[in-house]
């Protein structure tokens, strides 16, 4: 929810910024808006809408007074003043709305009375009606409806008071006044801010709302991730809880809220900066899509020793404390939940303990039941998702253990877990997950297996048997990928539908309501996912003549009781009228004579079917909505990183 740039350096800030925000985009784009210190004054510009709209307002400016080609980047006859792209210093934003309609006023950034100092802001800053009655008593006069604003009018205070007491000016300054602000602050946030009379220094705050910094040479960065600066540099520091953050050109200094020198984590980037780009494809979408067989294998890369044990990554439990654990709680959100839905039949079948799923966002308000042998998986592509972080902090408070999958380095999820098993799906810049859901998917299978090896329950051998399974899902991935044109064709043709509904068993279920899901977000049409078997206690009413439903079909192979009753299931919905869209394993006859459709996949084993039975639909909602003229990356309403609960 919101990305957020700073940069300080030797060179024109205004295109790093731009540049980092087009990275950050996907997480929000209700308005754009940049800072930039020019000589001793700030210059700022703000748009509603796509970031796109900011960078027509700016044209050619981020080429600053002199492009690199030498041709002159303002039009004949303006004076050669400094310009907002001279700057070598500045801020950017581009917003998910929270408080304030997304508008040219509420755009971020939000300035002091007397413009010289701006702030961008990502997050909720909960007292805010509070420290704004107090502020409009001081006579300040609010020109947005934004809680940020109130940050921008507490900092000009704060460096007054500071410049009042002798402090002198500087960087120093800056970082003292945002601590001052800070402590008076409730809720979550990222801030940053610039000062046009501190020129070269960018100040960043964090609490419970992710900030990175990126190390250059000569030059430093802050941002919301890390893809806003790759492919400048790929050493970045992440920080911690409550700590505010000095970049300068040369230096970086963190120190706690209250001015107690700090440290932060130390990492490097092993995405490539084309990593997060379209790389020739019409979307996002459809490279992450692509993607998902590398984004599979490297997730599996090094997870077995030799000894034929599952590897995690961070691990501050032991085994013995996953042998203690008597119950599981798997929390997350949307498609993240959806994993875990899945995750729940192959841990239980594996492990024999009990395992429960909850949806992150409710977890917390029902009063779980959790000890210190309860082991909580916390699932989050971005790490950062609110919800999940505090129903993860619940369960810690109650002495659960916390293992988190997640797949964002630096953020706050692992960092607050006992236990990291690294997604290696690279950078999902699509708002719609896809590869993030299947690197998932991996992993919760290899915690399954390590907690099934730790208690004793599989032997290594056993354990490495399903792990070469695993790594024959990237070739099987491929296989699938390379026969998606009929899904192609029957997209186009489903794109009129009024509603589509999506049907399934034991592992399809969750396949079908993350199916629905994707349909849901990106066309904007009417859809739901189903256990095949409920249909007929209600929602077999929803079919008409022609209503599309998808059908997830189990191996025959594996379980079947599942496959026959499911192809009950089909021919009921068919007697009925529907269109019937068959997913089935590649020889699977006995569907036949009741798909309209009919779609094979390979075989692989029923746990494991959900990484090969998605990726249709994930397709099929793709082109829809491309077919319904949605904008597939950046769907209405939504955010890739949901920092507010
Ligand atoms: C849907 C989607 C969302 C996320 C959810 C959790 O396509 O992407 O439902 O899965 O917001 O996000 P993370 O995994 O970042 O916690």
């Amino acid at each position: 929810m919101c990305g957020i740039v700073g940069y300080v350096g030797a060179r024109p800030a205004l295109g790093i910024v731009l540049d980092g925000l087009r990275r950050l985009e996907y997480r929000g784009y209700d308005s754009a808006g940049v800072a930039i210190v020019c000589d001793d004054e700030l210059r700022t510009e703000k748009r509603a809408g796509k970031l796109s709209n900011l960078e027509k307002t700016l044209g050619d400016e981020r080429f600053g007074s002199a492009r690199a080609d030498g041709a002159a980047a303002r039009p004949l006859g303006r004076p050669p003043m400094v310009g907002i792209g001279d700057g070598t210093a500045g801020i950017g934003h581009t917003r998910w709305a929270t408080h304030g309609g997304p508008t040219d006023r509420n755009a971020h950034p939000h300035l002091s009375r007397d413009g010289r100092i701006a702030v961008i802001h990502n997050g909720i800053i909960e007292n805010f009606a509070k420290l704004v009655a107090e502020l409009e008593a001081d006579g300040v006069e609010f020109v947005s409806d934004t809680d940020t604003e109130c940050v921008a009018h507490l900092l000009a205070a704060a460096l007054t008071d500071l410049r009042a007491v002798g402090e002198p000016d500087g960087p120093q300054l800056l970082a003292a006044a945002m601590r001052r602000v800070v402590q008076r602050l409730e809720g979550a946030f990222t801030l940053l801010a610039v000062d046009a009379g501190i020129p070269g220094a960018v100040v960043g705050a964090r609490r419970n709302s992710p900030l990175v910094v990126g190390r250059g040479v000569g030059e430093h960065y802050l941002a919301s991730d890390v893809s806003a600066f790759i492919e400048h540099t790929r050493d970045a520091v992440e920080l911690g809880q409550d700590q505010v953050v000095l970049i300068t050109a040369g230096d970086i200094e963190i120190t706690d809220f209250f001015g107690a020198p700090a440290l932060g984590r130390d990492f490097h980037i092993d995405w490539d900066a084309s990593a997060a780009e379209k790389g020739g494809y019409d979307y996002f979408m459809l490279k992450e899509i692509a993607e998902q067989p590398q984004a599979v294998a490297d997730t599996l890369l090094g997870r077995l020793t030799e000894a034929g044990e599952i590897m995690l990554d961070e691990v501050r439990l032991t085994d013995q404390d996953l042998r203690d654990a008597d119950k599981i709680f798997i929390i997350a959100c949307g498609t993240a939940y959806h994993s875990g839905l899945v995750a729940k039949y192959a841990i239980e079948h594996w492990t024999r303990i009990p395992c429960e799923v909850e949806l992150a966002s409710e977890f917390r308000y029902r009063d779980p039941v959790l000890d210190r042998s309860t082991l909580v998986v916390a699932i989050s592509q971005s790490g950062e998702t609110m919800d999940t972080l505090m129903a993860l902090r619940h369960a810690k408070e109650q002495k659960a253990r916390v293992l988190a999958i997640c797949n964002t380095n630096g953020s706050t999820i692992p960092r607050e877990s006992d236990a990291v098993l690294y997604t290696h799906g690279g950078p999902e810049i699509a708002v719609a997950s896809t590869k993030a859901f299947l690197t998932q998917l991996v992993a919760c299978y290899l915690i399954g297996l390590h907690l099934a090896q730790v208690r004793g329950i599989k032997y290594a051998d056993e354990v490495a048997a399903v792990v070469s399974q695993l790594h024959q899902v990237p070739d099987r991935l491929r296989q699938v990928l390379a026969e998606m044109e009929p899904v192609r064709q029957l997209a186009r043709e489903l794109a009129g539908a009024n509603q589509v509904l999506f049907i399934g068993r034991h592992v399809g279920y969750p396949v079908a309501l993350e199916g629905a899901l994707k349909l849901k977000e990106l066309a904007y049409m009417h859809a739901e996912g189903f256990a095949a078997g409920e249909l007929k206690h209600g929602p077999i009413a929803l079919i008409d003549e022609g209503t599309p439903v998808v059908c997830v079909v189990p191996s025959p192979a594996g379980r079947g009781v599942l496959h026959d009753k499911i192809v009950s299931n089909i021919q009921e919905v068919r007697a009925r009228g529907a269109r019937t869209v068959v997913i089935a394993e590649e020889g699977d006859t006995a569907v036949v004579p009741y798909a309209d459709d009919l779609i094979y996949v390979p075989r692989t084993p029923t746990l494991l079917a959900p990484l090969l039975t998605t990726v249709p639909l994930q397709v099929l909602a793709c082109e829809i909505a491309a077919a319904r003229g949605h904008d597939v990356d950046q769907p209405r309403n939504l955010a890739k990183s949901v920092t507010v609960e």
